[in-house]
């Protein structure tokens, strides 16, 4: 996710970009990469963007308590990680948390966007200016509710690729190829969001507009929305995902 982010972030050509990671072969072309704190030298940093996965946060930052300058920042793309817990580390610095998704890769990322009160004005535009190349971004008032909007937009992502791979599947069934099928339904599902996100009618009235009295569409979602099967589902989905976002606080 922290790369998909930096792909779009280095456009930016204001900020000097350095990647900490163990691993990681290459970078941008603008940004410096080193292998852990150590190789940092003496060096201090304004902001401090955390994208190691949440179970490793408390072994691998207290190394990079002493690099965050006075007044720095703390930007973390961790879900669940809240950020009382990183002011315990960094000596309670201003923290931004943004629960970024992996659409951000191509430009179409939904961000959700968390700031301590103590996060400056400055600070916060800066954030929105990088995540705009990112895609779109919405403040939210509090961690609760970054939690919230984290299973829908983040994890939304993965739940889009099953609902996709099934329909995929059963597209195969009806006997088009595995690439057929992929186009076909890629195709039907971001034509439709894009229709959907730029007209003004709600879903409800565009899903009644293809569907014709005892038409074909109808047919399919009669058994789509049989026994109210489909929203117990998205209801069961997202407070799961929910309720494990509130175990890993
Ligand atoms: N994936 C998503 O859709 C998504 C969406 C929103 C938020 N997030 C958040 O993004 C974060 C990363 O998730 P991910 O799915 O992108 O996981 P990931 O692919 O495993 O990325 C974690 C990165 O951290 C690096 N890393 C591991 N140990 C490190 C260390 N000691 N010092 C510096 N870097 C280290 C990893 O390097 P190696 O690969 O070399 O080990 C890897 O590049 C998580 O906190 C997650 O909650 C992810």
């Amino acid at each position: 996710m922290g790369g998909a982010l930096l792909g779009q972030w280095v456009r930016s050509t204001q900020y000097a970009f350095t990647v900490v990671d163990p691993e990681l072969e290459s970078v941008p072309p603008n940004a410096r990469l080193v292998r852990d704190a150590d190789a940092l030298g003496e060096a201090q940093f304004d902001t401090i963007i955390v994208a190691v996965k949440p179970q490793l946060i408390d072994a691998v930052l207290p190394a990079y308590a002493g690099r965050l300058s006075e007044s720095g920042l703390i930007v973390s793309i961790a879900a669940g990680y809240s950020a009382d817990r990183f002011r315990d580390i960094f000596a309670h610095a201003p923290v931004i948390r943004l629960m970024p998704n992996l659409a951000a890769a191509v430009g179409k990322g939904v961000n959700g966007l968390f700031a301590t009160p103590d996060v400056s004005a400055e600070d916060r535009a800066d954030i929105v200016a990088l995540m705009s190349l990112t895609g779109i971004s919405i403040w939210v008032g509090g961690e609760d509710e970054l939690d919230r909007v984290t299973v829908i937009a983040s994890s939304g992502v993965g739940f889009f690729f099953e609902i996709a791979r099934s329909f995929v599947a059963a597209s195969e069934r009806l006997g088009f190829n595995r690439n057929e099928a992929r186009d076909l339904v890629l195709g039907a599902f971001a034509g439709a969001a894009e229709l959907a996100r730029q007209s003004d009618l709600d879903l409800e009235t565009l899903r009644n507009n293809v569907t014709s009295k005892q038409g074909v569409t109808l047919a399919g979602l009669d058994q789509l929305r049989r026994d109210g099967m489909l929203d117990g589902l998205s209801d069961r989905t997202l407070q799961a995902a929910y309720a494990r976002a509130i175990e890993l606080r």
